[in-house]
């Protein structure tokens, strides 16, 4: 038997890089996969060349589409097993320039879209006394960083919300897990671009960051894969980091402005 075979999983952010790669790898373990993002001509490419999966046209910043999706998910397939928040976008900026359009900006993406997306999971998945949830965090949630304030306290607020959803699933005996997951560098459209930005404005960062590790798409969605499965029925209210030991050894955080 596959390791997800006949579990319901939407990918939010699905569309690209990581969630993108979360997608094949649910897929190709027995998933019935919904990739949901904002980009619907990438979304729906992407989902043509998966077997088992399919697109679905979501702004994770709007409660609205939220609960229309999830309705028509559990209409659909049934069920909701795994919901991977996964959505999100970065803008560097320290404190000092960080204006409110930023840090609204960033936290409509990370914040807002994943309190919506456990919301309504919480909602399907406490009648079915079962399922999986998976936020997208960072390793920017452990160590912060001089450059990416509003991304690291949108990561932050993530993190406590994972704590939070997996305690109450607890304490109520809802059959829920709500994990996260910090990934360091990985290679992905996201971070090509902000190397190029970090490139044009300060060769001496862009630098640094050529020397630290990056990692594969894929060794995420392994992790998201894992935390999807029953393999991890005891790991719960958890932050699996994935970065080869980059936070604890180098801490070095890219400058941008
Ligand atoms: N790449 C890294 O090094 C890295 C490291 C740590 C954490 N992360 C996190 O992983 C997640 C995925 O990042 P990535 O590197 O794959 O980025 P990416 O830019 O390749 O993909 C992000 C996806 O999110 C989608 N998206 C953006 N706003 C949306 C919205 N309002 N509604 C729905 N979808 C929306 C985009 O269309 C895109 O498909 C993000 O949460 C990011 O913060 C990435």
């Amino acid at each position: 038997m596959k390791r997800v075979e006949g579990k319901v999983a939407i990918v939010t952010g699905g569309a690209s890089g990581l969630g993108l790669a979360a997608c094949h790898r649910l897929a190709e373990e027995g998933a019935q996969v919904v990739m949901a993002d904002i980009a619907e001509e990438q979304g729906a490419a992407a989902a043509a060349a998966i077997d088992g999966a399919e697109f679905a046209r979501l702004n994770v910043s709007d409660e609205q589409n939220w609960q229309a999706l999830i309705d028509s998910v559990v209409a659909e397939f049934g069920r909701l097993d795994v919901l991977v928040n996964c959505a999100g976008i970065v803008q560097l900026a320290s404190i000092e320039h960080t204006t409110e359009e930023i840090w609204r900006k960033v936290n409509a993406v990370g914040t807002d879209g994943t309190f919506y997306g456990c919301k309504h999971a919480v909602r399907v998945m406490k009648p079915a006394g079962s399922g999986s949830i998976i936020n997208m965090c960072s390793t920017a949630s452990i160590q912060g960083g001089p450059n990416i304030f509003a991304y690291a306290a949108s990561k932050s607020a993530i993190r406590g919300m994972t704590k939070s959803v997996a305690c109450l699933s607890t304490q109520e005996k809802y059959g829920i897990r709500c994990n996260s997951v910090h990934p360091g560098n990985m290679e992905t459209p996201m971070l090509r671009n902000m190397y190029n930005i970090v490139a044009e404005n300060d060769p001496a960062s862009a630098a640094i960051m050529d020397s630290l590790w990056v990692g594969e798409p894929v060794d995420v969605a392994n992790m998201i894969l894992f935390l999807a499965s029953d393999e991890s029925k005891s790991v719960n209210g958890a932050e699996m980091v994935v970065d080869n030991t980059t936070t604890i050894t180098e801490g070095a955080v890219p400058k941008p402005d």
